[in-house]
């Protein structure tokens, strides 16, 4: 056997495959990081043929990828591809899978479940029946399980076959730049090392606002809604992220763990939570009648440890919102009741860093007016060309074996617990979900838990 290495794209034929993963891939041929003998086996029960597949991913690399598309390029890509026509609902159909595996003498996998949760366990099973003799990594996406109990029961079934150590949950999110960057500039700057704690800073905002409406994934969101698909994973790594204490050594799993684990447990529900559902929901496709399924929540999350007492994390996410916009917002006590320093943190579209102070105004004794220092660090070209896509850094890190930046099975299991508790309350309690209107930064009521900021350009 050559001992090949090959990642199957379960999913091989959605939208996560084709706008991120191929790009992805093809970002990391063009850089010389895959392996020679690198196959891309893309999984999916559409009739194509690998030559309609190839055609379909050349117009999406055109139009996703990082590095400049060029024909003789793709062309050499290509030939790392094969689409692979199968039920994957069907766990006799990897007998065939296993077979087409050995056909091309592939011994080394990476597996990567691009698709809807209900099917992670299924595909588990049929990996297990008939393609346990290979060597493998497994790629998760989020959610991870539709609550603690079902990602629990995935967990330890992907444990028993895989080993602990092989499971890459990822939360592209912790693979963005700016959030890498949060790192570095809370912990190398003496400006903000030693003010990163309740004696200086008044309250912290975390917003993911997307632009988009449920689109194609209307089926599974309306299961979820936004807690669950966004905060549970996404908005509470970066928070973790932002508040942990400094790591001891190259991995920050036990500080994130432990500040996950300071989470408060919500008591009233209605005095830190609003949900709501954009305008409009109803009438998408695939959406059932009446749904109560969220689009938009904000949260107030309070921390228990020394050095957050008292100050605030307000965190939203939401869709059909005003502008496509992640940003952290750190907002300072102010001094001599000046007006409060602010520090935000450009997430994307655009990726910066933006510090509002306070100086004296020109020509007078002591007046004082408001100044900024904008870095915008996607503005210069150089850096868009060089930063890779989340997905690029994160795949060629599981190739590697480094874990560093996928979330930990017991980080998420500390976030569901968190999740799972408001969710139950906000539910036995009848708490309503507010109808807002699109293209708005969300439902009014969420007013109601602090001055929501965005964007000070
Ligand atoms: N899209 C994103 O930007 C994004 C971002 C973050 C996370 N995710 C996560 O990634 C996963 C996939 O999302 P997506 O947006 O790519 O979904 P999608 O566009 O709906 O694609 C679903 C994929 O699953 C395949 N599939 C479904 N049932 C199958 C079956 N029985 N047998 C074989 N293939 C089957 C489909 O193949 P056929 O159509 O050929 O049947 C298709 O390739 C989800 O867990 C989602 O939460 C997506």
């Amino acid at each position: 056997m050559k001992n090949r290495t090959a990642i199957t794209l379960f999913g091989g034929s959605g939208d996560l495959t084709y706008r991120k993963l191929l790009p992805a891939m093809y970002n990391l041929h063009v850089l010389g990081k895959l392996e020679d003998n690198f196959e891309i086996i893309g999984l999916g029960r559409r009739d194509y043929t690998t030559e309609d597949y190839i055609a379909i991913a050349r117009n999406w690399m055109k139009e996703y990828s990082r590095k400049q598309y060029a024909d003789e390029t793709f062309n050499e890509f290509a030939k790392r591809i094969t689409y692979f026509k199968i039920d994957i609902s069907n766990v006799d159909e990897y007998a065939r899978l296993q077979d087409f595996y050995t056909s091309k003498e592939i011994s080394d996998h990476v597996y990567y479940y691009a698709v809807a949760p209900e099917l992670f366990l299924t595909i588990t099973e049929g990996l297990r029946k008939y393609c346990s003799q290979n060597k493998a990594k497994i790629i998760i996406e989020k959610p991870f399980g539709a609550d603690l109990d079902d990602a629990t029961k995935l967990n330890s079934k992907l444990e028993e076959f895989f080993g602990h150590d092989e499971i890459y949950h990822i939360d592209h999110y912790l693979g963005k730049e700016m959030i890498q960057n949060i790192l570095s500039v809370r912990f190398n700057n003496a400006i903000f090392k030693g003010i990163w704690n309740k004696d200086f800073i008044e309250s912290v905002q975390i917003t993911v606002a997307e632009a988009v409406g449920v689109g194609t994934r209307a089926g599974y969101y309306d299961k979820s809604g936004a807690t669950k698909d966004m905060v549970q994973n996404h908005l509470l790594q970066v928070l973790s992220i932002v508040a942990m204490e400094e790591p001891k050594d190259s991995s920050m799993d036990r500080e994130q763990l432990e500040l996950l684990k300071a989470l408060k447990p919500v008591n009233k529900v209605e005095d830190i939570l609003v949900m709501g559902q954009y305008d409009g929901y109803l009438q998408e496709n695939n959406i059932s009648e009446n749904s109560k399924t969220e689009t938009y929540v904000a949260l107030k999350v309070e921390i228990e440890n020394e050095r957050w007492q008292g100050v605030p994390f307000f965190i939203r996410t939401g869709k059909k919102m005003a502008t496509r916009e992640s940003q952290v917002i750190v907002k300072f006590k102010a001094e001599n009741s000046a007006p409060q320093n602010m520090l935000i943190i450009k997430v994307q579209p655009s990726e910066g860093i933006y510090l509002k102070f306070n100086a004296k105004k020109p020509g007078t004794d002591k007046e004082l007016q408001e100044v900024s220092m904008d870095f915008c660090q996607s503005c210069i070209l150089e850096n868009r060309i060089n930063t890779p896509e989340a997905y690029e850094r994160l795949l060629d890190a599981c190739f590697k074996g480094d874990r560093l930046l996928f979330s930990k099975w017991d980080q998420i299991v500390v976030s569901w617990n968190y999740i799972n508790n408001i969710l139950a309350k906000h539910k036995a309690i009848g708490s309503p979900i507010y109808t807002y209107e699109q293209n708005t930064m969300g439902p009014k009521e969420a007013d109601k838990l602090t001055d929501w900021i965005l964007d000070l350009e």
